[in-house]
């Protein structure tokens, strides 16, 4: 029987890659912990900072907040409701009422009202709906941000999400991408700087803290999920992790301290200016989010010129 390493108890939860053996009580705590830690190891905030936690109702980014809330910081949420039918419905509520539980405010952006939803955005583009949704969730979480004075937005990215996107990156050397892979990214040229304190941790270990702290998350994935790469690539990571525990952190890690160094020096900085519609930062004339609206607002033009059906 395994015992816990702190109080020598019956252990609940063993953590392969870590050789730890941890009650459910102590599990809390390391978790807790380990956050801390890597807050402090990337410099991510400080306690004087006021935190934006950008909270889809999935068991990382509410886990975040708890353990943001539970730190010390001055952590709100911001939730942006995407319109996908029942998967929105229910995640809203999820927030709500963990907002409610821990005493700090939600915030809710309506995408409906701000831009279109998500299915009706996908029916005049023909990329995945996840590819368009990513940037549009990312211009609403720095708009908000700034519109309402926080200094820092926090997502619950976890290390299966990291080392995910650094397998896909890597196996197309896209070398920008690989630039910007970083837990933290600075303020700079009208971007709120952004942080991942969840990186170091698997997407078991938040699920675990999740359910030993009794936090309600919406278990379903997106519909729009379904055929996305990145589950090819988590399942890849996965195999290889359970053949040699360890690997995926070390991948993350090690490719942190000495291969990103290195790109960012040799890469040209991206240059960024105000978009020329709406005057968020963009590298084009035109943001991503306002070539969207573009063509909603083409599609509306072309549905109320069709000759009148009615007699
Ligand atoms: P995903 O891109 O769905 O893997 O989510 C990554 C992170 O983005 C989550 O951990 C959240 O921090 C944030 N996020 C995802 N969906 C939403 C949403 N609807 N509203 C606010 N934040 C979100
Ligand atoms: Fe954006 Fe699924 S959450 S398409
Ligand atoms: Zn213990
Ligand atoms: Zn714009």
């Amino acid at each position: 029987m395994r015992r816990c390493v702190k109080c020598k108890e019956k252990a609940s939860i063993y953590l392969p890659h870590h050789r730890l053996s941890l009650c459910s009580q102590h599990y809390v705590e390391w978790f807790e912990e380990r956050v801390q830690r890597t807050i402090k190891q990337f410099g991510m905030m400080e306690k004087r900072d006021r935190v934006l936690v950008a909270v889809s109702g999935g068991k990382d980014s509410l886990s975040l907040w708890q353990v943001l809330h539970r730190l010390g910081y001055e952590a709100d949420g911001l939730y942006i409701d995407l319109g996908i039918g029942d998967y929105s419905a229910k995640s809203k509520e999820l927030c709500k009422k963990f907002s409610e539980r821990i005493g700090r405010k939600l915030h809710i952006v309506d995408l409906s009202q701000e831009l279109s939803t998500i299915p009706q955005i996908k029916q005049l583009d023909s990329r995945p709906a996840c590819s368009f949704c990513g940037s549009i969730k990312r211009y609403y979480m720095n708009l908000y941000a700034k519109k309402l004075g926080y200094t820092v937005v926090a997502t619950g990215h976890n290390l299966d999400d990291e080392t995910a996107v650094l397998l896909s990156n890597v196996l197309s050397w896209n070398l920008q991408y690989l630039e910007r892979q970083t837990p933290l990214l600075e303020e700079k040229d009208g971007f709120v700087r952004k942080v991942k304190p969840l990186c170091l941790l698997t997407e078991r270990e938040t699920a675990l803290y999740a359910v030993v702290t009794n936090i309600d998350y919406i278990e379903e994935e997106c519909p729009f999920a379904e055929n996305a790469t990145s589950i090819d690539y988590k399942k890849i990571m996965a195999q290889i992790e359970e053949k040699s525990p360890g690997t995926k952190l070390r991948f993350y890690l090690e490719f942190l301290r000495k291969v990103r160094p290195a790109l960012s020096s040799g890469t040209q900085p991206v240059t960024l200016k105000p978009c020329s519609v709406c005057g968020e930062p963009t590298v084009g004339e035109i943001c991503s989010l306002c070539r969207i609206r573009r063509k909603l607002s083409v599609k509306t033009q072309n549905i109320t010129e069709l000759p009148d059906p009615s007699p």
